[in-house]
Parts: C-alpha cells; structure tokens; sequence
C-alpha cells in the first residue's frame, strides 16, 4: 500500500525506519528533507503515523497542489527557488542545513541515503518478478534520485541478468548521455515533468545495473498521459507519461511476446498544475470532449494499430499490483 499515493513512498517509509533502526531519530524528533514533492509528502504520512515533525523544502516551481497537501498533512514547507545543484541553496543543500540546525533532526538524504534504493529491491523488485512469474524481458524507468531504478534492476538482475533494465531520460536531464557515452552531459533543455531527471550519479544509482537509455522529449509524455487516460481509463502523472513512452520504445525494440515492466509512479492529480504550464497543452479542461487533444499532439500520436504491433507491455502500479496492458 502507498498511502501518500506515489512510488516514493516506500522510500519515505524506509528511510525514516532506517534512522530509527539507527538510533539517530529520537521519539518527537524531525525529519528534514529536499523534495520535489512526492518524497515529503509520503515523509508527512510516515511522520503522522510514528509522531515525528516534518520539515520540507521544495523548488519553487512545482504543481502548486503539492505544496498544499503538504502543508494539509502537517508539514513544515519552505519554497527555495530554483538554482543549480552546484549553487549552495540549492533545495537539498538548503534541507541539509537545515537538519543540522535543528534539535533531534534528521536529513532524509533522499538522493544519496541508500535505503531508498534498498526499499526497492526489498519490495517493489520482488513484487513485480511475482506479478510476472518471472517472465519479465525489460524493465525501464526514469530516475529522480534512482532509487526505484536501481532496486527494481538489482533485484531483477540477482534472479535472471537476461532482463533488461533501460534507464527513460526526459529533457535537461544528463544521464541519457552518461549511459550513451559515459559522459554526464544534458540532453535538450528543461522538461515539464516532476521529480525526475537529474545531472549526477546519486549514491542510489551508483553501480546500479543499466543495459540503455532511451531520451523522451515532452511531446512523448504527454501524449502517453493522453493516451492513459482515453485508452485505459488512467489518471495518471508525468513520470508516468515518460515511463509507458519508454517503455513502448523499449517495446518496439524487442518485438512482439516480450514483456516489458514500468512503473505508474503517481496519480495525474498532482501535476495539473505544472502540466498547464506548459502552453500548448489544453489540460483535460472540461474533459476529453470539451477539450480535444490538440493538433500538436494528435501530429505526434501512432495509430493506435502501431501500438499493437509491438507486443504486450505489462505496467504495474506498485501500490496495488493492478495490471493493465495497453494493445
Ligand atoms: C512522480 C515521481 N515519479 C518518479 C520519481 C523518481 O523516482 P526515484 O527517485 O526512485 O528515481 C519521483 C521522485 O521524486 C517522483 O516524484
């Protein structure tokens, strides 16, 4: 069950059991973290539910629907703006002072405290070689700090090293190219999605078993949220968009009778507000009649018979185990 309704979750609730494992978080005590978003308000349930205060700080860019959850949920939220992470307020750097400041805090450390990446290949992995009966030919996602990539690719590697694990990259992120090339180096620029991307090797996916890359522009992702949402009846996220975009590239790589595993990382609930932003996306207003998808999208949309020629691709949803397989 994830119960603050996203994959980061799992790594929320092992990271505060970690600390308490550890003996670093007293009873009362805080936890500090960076996020996007998703890790702190999965942190905020784990905090109400064992009584801790959580502090957050989040860019200043993200759907505006985040930071009011957040705030509903109890926790404490400061809005950094954006700088690059080189710059020393950048957000995480700004979490990281702001724990050692406080009494009885701890800084989740979410990119680099490997519990993240542990959680994963403790649950979710397993759970999607069960799902399969281990008939799982490709797994591919795309990676915030890594973690569910890089649990889900050692777990999947420890039972066959046949499966292979394709990192998704949106734009502005560097790691398409690290695995193309070797070298961290941006592909494109900024990207409308949340939570992913990034342009270091965080602890988590340091050392994490990658077969490819595949580089998804925003066009993509959006259209694969569409289609989710039309085709399968799926309210779901950006990351989602660009993971089943992947996924379906990843797909049409290997050909028909493969199964091919993503993650539906969120609920589309969360991102309204930074989908809208960008300009040329009529954001479900009024619903798929009053706002038909636009030409821009449409141009860029296979036909649905397209898709079918690729084979199955199974996408599991983490927290309930629901299948859905898009034909
Ligand atoms: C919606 C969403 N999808 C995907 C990710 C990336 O997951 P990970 O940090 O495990 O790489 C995040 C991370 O914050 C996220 O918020």
């Amino acid at each position: 069950m994830n119960p603050g309704g996203s994959v980061k979750d799992r790594a929320a609730s092992a990271i505060v059991l970690e600390a308490e494992r550890r003996g670093e978080l007293p009873p009362g005590g805080t936890v500090v973290e960076g996020t996007a978003g998703n890790t702190g308000i999965g942190l905020a349930h784990v905090c109400n539910a064992r009584g801790y205060r959580c502090v957050i700080v989040m860019p200043d860019n993200q759907s505006p629907e985040k930071y009011r959850l957040l705030e509903m949920l109890g926790a404490e939220v400061h809005q950094v703006p954006v700088v690059p992470y080189s710059n020393p307020n950048q957000y995480q750097k700004v979490a990281q002072r702001l724990a050692a400041s406080l009494p009885n805090a701890v800084w989740s450390n979410q990119f680099d405290n490997t519990a993240n990446r542990d959680t994963h290949a403790r649950t979710t992995g397993p759970e999607i070689w069960a799902q399969t009966n281990g008939h799982i030919d490709a797994f591919v996602a795309a990676t915030g700090t890594g973690g569910t990539f890089a649990g889900v690719a050692q777990y999947l590697k420890s039972r066959r090293s046949a499966v292979r694990c394709v990192l998704a990259d949106p734009p502005g992120s560097s790691l398409y190219q690290y695995v193309r090339s070797g070298t961290l180096k941006a592909t494109g620029s900024g990207s409308i999605t949340e939570g992913i991307g990034i342009g270091r090797i965080t602890a988590n996916l340091e050392g994490a078993p990658i077969d490819d890359a595949v580089y998804i522009e925003d066009t993509d992702t959006v259209r694969y949220v569409y289609r989710l949402l039309h085709e399968e009846g799926l309210f779901l996220g950006s990351t989602s968009g660009i993971n089943v975009a992947a996924a379906v590239r990843v797909a049409q790589g290997l050909g028909p009778g493969h199964t091919i595993v993503t993650v539906l990382c969120d609920s589309g609930a969360g991102c309204v507000g930074g989908m809208s932003l960008a300009p040329e996306v009529p954001w479900l207003i009024g619903g798929a009649a009053a706002a038909p998808i636009a030409a821009w999208v449409t141009s860029h949309v296979p036909q649905r018979a397209a898709a079918t020629a690729v084979g199955v691709v199974v996408f599991v949803l983490g927290a309930t185990g629901l299948f859905t397989t898009l034909t």
